[in-house]
């Protein structure tokens, strides 16, 4: 069981009685943030397919917790979707005081040999979700002049990965996006933050056909402590989170390589 699950987590902003969206919470990163939302008092909708894990999950936090707990099985990856979450949330007559766009996914392998239909799949949920979510929950919350969204990026947004070309390019936009929707919304009452996470012990590799070497996976931080830092940083204002010092460290030392060694580097810490 995570340590997020202990009574009394809080943040800066007090959330308890809010209510939060969260999506991709029926695994890994979106599943701690729940946790960690619902832990701090807040009322938690899980968004994603799988609805037995959901529902799994919001008794869960229904019991340790005593918050509301719903779920909405919905697939995210389908054109429409963002504005589908927003009529069965916020158009239903729940106001959403925070949306987390957490899910997405990768796919390793070369660009070439991938499905094309995979791929444009991967972009529809990456981004054109996030997107449509971001535009129909962000005039909501600028109506009502509060609201925090968190967008789930990746540190593959400040590389280009060979073998994660069309995903790194991807969280590349949600970063970039994230930061000047941050700029734009602020004065609205409205914050915008984007959680960057390095690898993370998830579901993610295995649903990416990754079949990753051992040392790769020394480097794995866990989902409740990456959690954890995306919803601090959210909380405080930051509009761009790197999650752990070892992966700060290595970003910021990328900015000073030439980018075809960045893809290098990139290409065989990740993309083998
Ligand atoms: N783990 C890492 O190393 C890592 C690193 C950087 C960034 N990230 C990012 O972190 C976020 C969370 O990923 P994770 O690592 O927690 O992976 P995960 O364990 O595979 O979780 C992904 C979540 O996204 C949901 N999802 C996938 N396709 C969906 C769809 N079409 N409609 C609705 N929900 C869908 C999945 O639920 P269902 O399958 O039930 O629909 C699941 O809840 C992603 O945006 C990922 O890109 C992860």
């Amino acid at each position: 069981m995570s340590t997020s699950l202990s009574r009394g987590t809080r943040f800066r902003v007090d959330v308890k009685g809010l209510r939060a969206v969260v999506t991709g919470a029926s695994s890994g990163i979106g599943a701690e943030l729940a946790r960690q939302l619902a832990a701090a008092g807040a009322d938690v909708i899980l968004v994603a397919r799988r609805k037995d894990r959901l529902e799994a999950l919001a008794a869960e936090l229904r019991s340790a917790h005593g918050g509301a707990a719903e779920v909405l099985a919905l697939d995210l990856g389908l054109p429409g979707a963002g504005k589908a979450l927003w009529d069965a949330t916020e158009g239903a007559g729940k106001p959403i005081d925070i949306l987390i766009n957490n899910a997405g996914f990768g796919s390793h392998g070369a660009f070439l040999d991938l499905p094309l239909e995979r791929t444009l799949e991967q972009l529809q949920l990456n981004l054109v979700t996030l997107t449509e979510s971001c535009h129909h929950f962000g005039h909501s919350m600028k109506a009502r002049g509060r609201g925090h969204i968190l967008n789930v990026a990746s540190i593959g947004a400040w590389l280009s990965t060979p073998n994660y070309a069309t995903y790194t390019a991807g969280k590349a936009y949600v970063r970039n996006f994230s930061e000047a929707l941050a700029f734009e919304l602020r004065p609205m009452g409205v914050v915008v933050s984007c959680l960057c996470p390095g690898p993370t012990d998830t579901e993610f590799v295995d649903v990416a056909g990754h079949a990753m070497k051992s040392w790769q996976k020394k480097f794995f931080m866990d989902a409740g402590s990456c959690a954890r830092i995306g919803l601090e940083a959210l909380f405080a204002e930051r509009p761009n989170v790197i999650a752990g010092a070892s992966n700060k460290a290595m970003m910021f030392t990328m900015r000073f390589l030439p980018r075809r060694t960045v893809t290098w580097i990139s290409a065989r810490m990740m993309g083998s």
